[in-house]
């Protein structure tokens, strides 16, 4: 995957206005958002239920950017072909949630998607480090998964800076994203380190016009 100058913003639907699911989307692709980040929870991987793959599907129709698809299932393996053909462009699992995540992300590729891991925050780099070949994405949830709308936990940033350094010691084009209270207060530091895509839910829907806070959560990156 080609590094973007610029930080990509992927909003989430979980914090949209589900009876106008279609409008929201819309006016987020209009507003300037690179993918559209959608959180699909089982209720037994993490404490709530969500949407799957028909609500996947029904997006796919209205829009044309990417759908970055995070699984928060616990039976993650089974549902893989189901996504694909649901729309799912860059599927992300969590390690947890998989019994051989190397196989996992094999599949997800040879289906013709860009393929993630999520940590958690108490999730360390260890749980990649061997399957980085296998990789488009590292997502490195700033929360605990389950919910919008929750604080950010300082203690996952010096986490960003080490993935940074790890990736690029190995010079793979994995993209860093961060998802969970990412907002205008915490994005710099997360520039900083070295993250390239943000997940917003609460921020970009909870604070319209949507290309306002789009532009504004697209902070300059480090150059370091
Ligand atoms: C958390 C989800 C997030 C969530 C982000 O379990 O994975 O994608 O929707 O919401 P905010 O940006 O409000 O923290
Ligand atoms: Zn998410």
């Amino acid at each position: 995957m080609v590094k973007n100058k610029e930080i990509l913003i992927s909003p989430s639907i979980l914090s949209a206005d589900f009876t106008r699911l279609g409008e929201e989307v819309r006016a987020v692709e209009a507003a300037g958002a690179d993918w559209l980040h959608i959180d699909v929870m089982d209720g037994h991987f993490v404490p709530n239920i969500t949407i799957g793959p028909m609500v996947v599907a029904a997006v796919k129709k209205i829009t044309r950017i990417p759908l970055d698809v995070h699984l928060m299932i616990s039976n993650a393996d089974q549902f893989l072909e189901d996504f694909r053909e649901a729309g799912a462009d860059i599927l992300t699992v969590h390690p947890e949630a998989t019994n051989h995540l190397h196989r996992t992300l094999s599949r997800i590729r040879e289906l013709g998607m860009k393929a993630g891991a999520a940590l958690n925050p108490s999730t360390g780099l260890e749980a990649v480090r061997y399957v980085l070949e296998e990789l488009d994405v590292i997502m490195l949830m700033t929360v605990n998964p389950g919910f919008p709308g929750q604080s950010f936990i300082n203690s996952v940033l010096p986490k960003v800076r080490a993935l940074r350094d790890l990736i690029d010691e190995v010079g793979y084009e994995i993209l860093i994203e961060v998802d969970g209270g990412v907002n205008p207060n915490t994005a710099p530091e997360l520039a900083d380190r070295g993250a390239d895509v943000f997940v917003a839910g609460s921020a970009v829907f909870g604070h319209p016009p949507y290309d306002r806070i789009i532009r504004t959560l697209r902070v300059p990156r480090s150059s370091t």
